[in-house]
């Protein structure tokens, strides 16, 4: 094992090398890779942290508030896990996991349509997630499953608009080997084997069951996403959806400010500027550079939320900084999954909650409502 997997970790870059050093390398491969060269997954992570938040002192900080309210609830901070494919595979019923640790630390959780763990079997852990939705082909099984969020009690639905085609994923093409291959890349991993692969079984995607059948996706995620989903899905289907979900709705991946108006005339509750973490269309604006103007479309009539290259709570308030009301992490509460499950997930948390807490000291704001575009130091 590397150096830097023995050593305790202390940011989520450590839990990064953690789940490189634990999953097999496909399943990492899937995880941390982005579309074509990357260059939106990089320029997410790179323009946020360009962002210069400005020092500011002696402002009495003795106190400071960082709870938010989102969608009728007051969480500990502004800050949710967000849907992220296939993640009870990073760990043994690995969304269970998360969503406990969630619960723990007083924050959402978006359960992605194509979790390995059911809505049910998460929600039974009494912090019922919200649920995040994709347009199938077959409708009658997107109406099915927004009846099921429903009987679930979930009490908002995020619509991901932004993959109506799956972008191409060369690390994933590389990483996809035969049944020999993938055997060998699991045989490397010993512990993942016992614990996830053979403790953790049924290994499925648990709400998709009823179309996909108990193991025929996992064999080829990639071509499954490619067969099923929708490219004809247009705002229309919004507006279907809208018809049959009368919770909050959320829609996820909008990244223009004019998709944003259009979310806001279909009747949207919130939106999540999103390129799906530089996971579908490269060269795509970052989260952090699109953020700003699709916020200022909004004009605060709905919630905005971020996702994006956030790897620490400095991340998080340079998010509330360019505009965003809430922000979702993905990679880093799945790599600290993959690293340590449940308690992993517990520990990033924190550290985003201390991190912030310093970033809102050292920038004189005492609650999240100070926190505006005049952080931003543009010397
Ligand atoms: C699924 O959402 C993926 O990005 O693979």
């Amino acid at each position: 094992m590397q150096a830097a997997v023995t050593r305790k970790a202390a940011s989520v870059t450590d839990y990064r090398a953690l789940a490189k050093a634990r999953l097999p390398h496909f399943l990492f491969e899937y995880v941390d890779g982005g579309s074509y060269d990357e260059v939106t997954l990089r320029r997410n992570v790179e323009d946020l942290r360009a962002i210069a938040l400005r020092q500011r002192v002696l402002r009495d900080v003795s106190a400071i508030d960082l709870s938010a309210e989102l969608l009728g609830k007051r969480w500990s901070m502004p800050v949710g896990l967000g849907p992220v494919g296939l993640s009870g595979l990073y760990a043994r019923r690995g969304e269970v996991q998360a969503a406990r640790a969630a619960a723990a630390a007083n924050v959402p959780m978006v359960l992605s349509t194509v979790s390995a763990c059911s809505l049910r079997e998460v929600a039974a852990c009494g912090h019922v997630p919200w649920y995040q939705l994709y347009f199938v082909k077959d409708r009658g099984f997107v109406s099915h499953l927004i009846a099921r969020a429903n009987e679930e009690g979930c009490s908002a639905l995020f619509l991901t608009v932004d993959l109506a085609v799956p972008g191409s994923r060369y690390r994933d093409a590389r990483a996809v080997g035969g049944r020999l291959r993938r055997a060998a890349e699991v045989l490397a991993r010993p512990s993942w084997l016992w614990d996830v692969a053979i403790r953790g079984r049924p290994i499925s995607f648990g709400n998709l069951e009823p179309i996909v059948g108990k193991s025929a996706p996992l064999a080829d995620f990639q071509r499954w996403i490619h067969d099923n989903f929708d490219a004809s899905v247009s705002w229309k289907d919004v507006a279907w959806v809208r018809e049959q979900w009368k919770g909050p709705l959320v829609i996820k991946g909008v990244l223009d400010p004019d998709d944003a108006r259009e979310a806001l005339a279909h009747g949207a509750d919130g939106i999540v500027v999103s390129n799906h973490g530089g996971r579908q269309l490269d060269g795509a604006l970052s989260s952090a550079r699109a953020l700003p103007s699709v916020a200022n479309s909004i004009g605060g009539k709905i919630p905005v939320l971020a996702d994006g290259g956030v790897r620490s709570g400095l991340d998080v308030v340079r998010m509330l900084a360019l505009g965003a009301d809430f922000v979702l992490l993905g990679r880093a509460w799945a790599y600290a999954l993959a690293g340590r499950g449940e308690a992993g997930v517990a520990h990033v948390l924190k550290l985003i909650e201390a991190e912030m807490q310093v970033a809102m000291a050292l920038t004189g704001c005492a609650s999240i409502a100070e926190i505006d575009e005049a952080l931003i130091d543009r010397r």
